[in-house]
């Protein structure tokens, strides 16, 4: 199977200079996580549609890694989801299988959800199928049109009759369509509507006059289907993302004392009996080890390892660090390229300084070290296992601190060497 994706529109409702499928969640781009279910499904030819905002949107996808390919195709005017397939036909010439229709602003639905929808579509016999979904407030979405059951048609919103606008089962923008049925029912449409859109749903109902085998399957959860139009759209389906994470690790064995207070990327790993208090933040690929307590107030950041049994407290910030066992950073403190050995105490308001406005620089604290209240680590700076800092000490750029050596001052001086001097 081949995909489309549509990914041209302006997203009017954003209110926004960037292109709609480029606002983030996460950190990362809606047509991001739309394309890593394509690739988990194992489609890997995917025609990308972009018009506007294109140059942008393009970057992005030329610097996306991974196995999925994918091609752009323009449709340099928006007329709309109809008139952005057809822009795609071209790209199919000789293809006659099907293909997979997916709007780039549908980043919230599970592989699994989608295996049943291919295998829904495969054993019904359909030629074409459509994802619906139930939603109790379907405005803005197109109604799914049904005669004694049978699928025949989809209604967009400002074209409904009273009727039709009280119609729950709305259209994901999720379809398959073989690919002879698609192209030739495009044909067919016109943009003879409040919109003067080409509307890609207008097909459907091309489709059920020429006897054309349809099937809309109704996905079981609202909200897997739901799409991202508005800035309150983008603020709901990343709750329901967070959500989604949290259940998950909460099902692994991790307590969150306010899950709604609490703030889960995709992509992390907790350990079990790990305790996480509210107002944490917490982005993609963070680990963190069994039995730790993390907030409140804390912010993990992306490519940060924890340890099993270390206490990251309240306004706790760790970038790119590596946190052993044990280890105590308890209150007002910034980790940004650190590794800390376990059972190390960091005391409050330590900060590393690692970056000189140019490069990044590291920290390497070794095993049982303690680290008096608001040291400055100017790194890279080396400390060895076991040693200490004095409070407010400044440990100044190239600095290596030995085992069980004892540092204090601004800038820091060996308190041992200095007594015996
Ligand atoms: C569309 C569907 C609607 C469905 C809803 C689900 C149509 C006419 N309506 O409405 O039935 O319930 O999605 O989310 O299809 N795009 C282009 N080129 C265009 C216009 C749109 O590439 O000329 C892209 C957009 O970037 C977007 C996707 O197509 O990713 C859907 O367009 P959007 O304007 O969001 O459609 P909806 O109003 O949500
Ligand atoms: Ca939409």
């Amino acid at each position: 199977m081949q995909a489309i994706v549509l990914a041209a529109g302006m997203g009017k409702r954003m209110r926004s200079s960037r292109p709609k499928v480029l606002h983030e969640i996460f950190g990362r781009p809606i047509l991001d996580y739309v394309l890593e279910i394509l690739g988990r499904l194992g489609i890997n030819r995917v025609k990308v549609v972009i018009g506007h905002g294109g140059d942008q949107v393009r970057s992005f996808l030329k610097k996306r890694s991974g196995t999925l390919r994918t091609e752009i195709v323009y449709q340099h005017e928006q007329k709309g989801t109809g008139h952005a397939v057809m822009c795609a036909q071209k790209a199919f010439r000789g293809y006659y299988g099907n293909i997979l229709i997916w709007p780039g602003d549908m980043p919230v639905l599970k592989e699994e959800t989608l295996k049943v929808f291919l295998q829904n579509h495969q054993s019904s016999g359909a030629e074409v199928s459509v994802l619906s979904s139930p939603q109790l407030n379907p405005a803005g979405y197109g109604r799914i049109l049904r005669a004694g059951g049978r699928f025949y048609a989809i209604r967009e919103e400002l074209e409904c009759s009273e009727v039709e606008h009280r119609i729950q089962e709305v259209n994901s923008g999720i379809y398959i369509f073989k690919s002879d049925r698609l192209f030739k029912s495009l044909r067919r449409i016109k943009p003879a509507n409040r919109k003067n859109e080409f509307y890609l749903t207008d097909t459907l109902e091309v489709l059920a006059g020429a006897k054309c085998r349809l099937e809309a399957f109704p996905l079981a959860l609202p909200d897997e289907g739901h799409g991202i139009n508005s800035r309150e759209d983008l603020g709901e389906v990343t709750a329901i993302m967070n959500h989604r994470e949290i259940r998950k690790h909460q099902a692994s064995g991790v307590t969150f004392t306010a899950p709604e207070q609490t703030f889960v990327a995709p992509g992390v790993s907790i350990g079990r009996d790990t305790v996480i208090y509210p107002w944490t933040y917490i982005e993609s690929q963070v680990k963190i080890g069994e039995g730790c307590e993390i907030g409140p107030f804390a912010k993990i950041r992306k490519g940060t390892v924890i340890g099993s049994g270390t206490i990251v407290g309240s306004f706790v910030e760790l970038n790119r660090s590596r946190l052993g066992k044990k280890v105590l950073a308890k209150h007002l403190t910034y980790l940004g390229d650190a590794e800390i050995g376990d059972g190390t105490n960091i005391g409050a308001g330590t900060i590393t300084a690692n970056f000189d406005g140019k490069t990044k620089h590291k920290t390497k604290v070794g095993k049982g070290v303690l680290i008096g209240s608001d040291t400055v680590f100017v790194a890279p700076v080396v400390v060895g296992d076991g040693a200490r800092t004095g409070a407010g000490a400044v440990i100044t750029g190239g600095s290596k601190i030995k085992k069980g050596e004892v540092f204090v001052g601004v800038p820091a001086r060996n308190l041992k060497k200095k007594k015996t001097k």
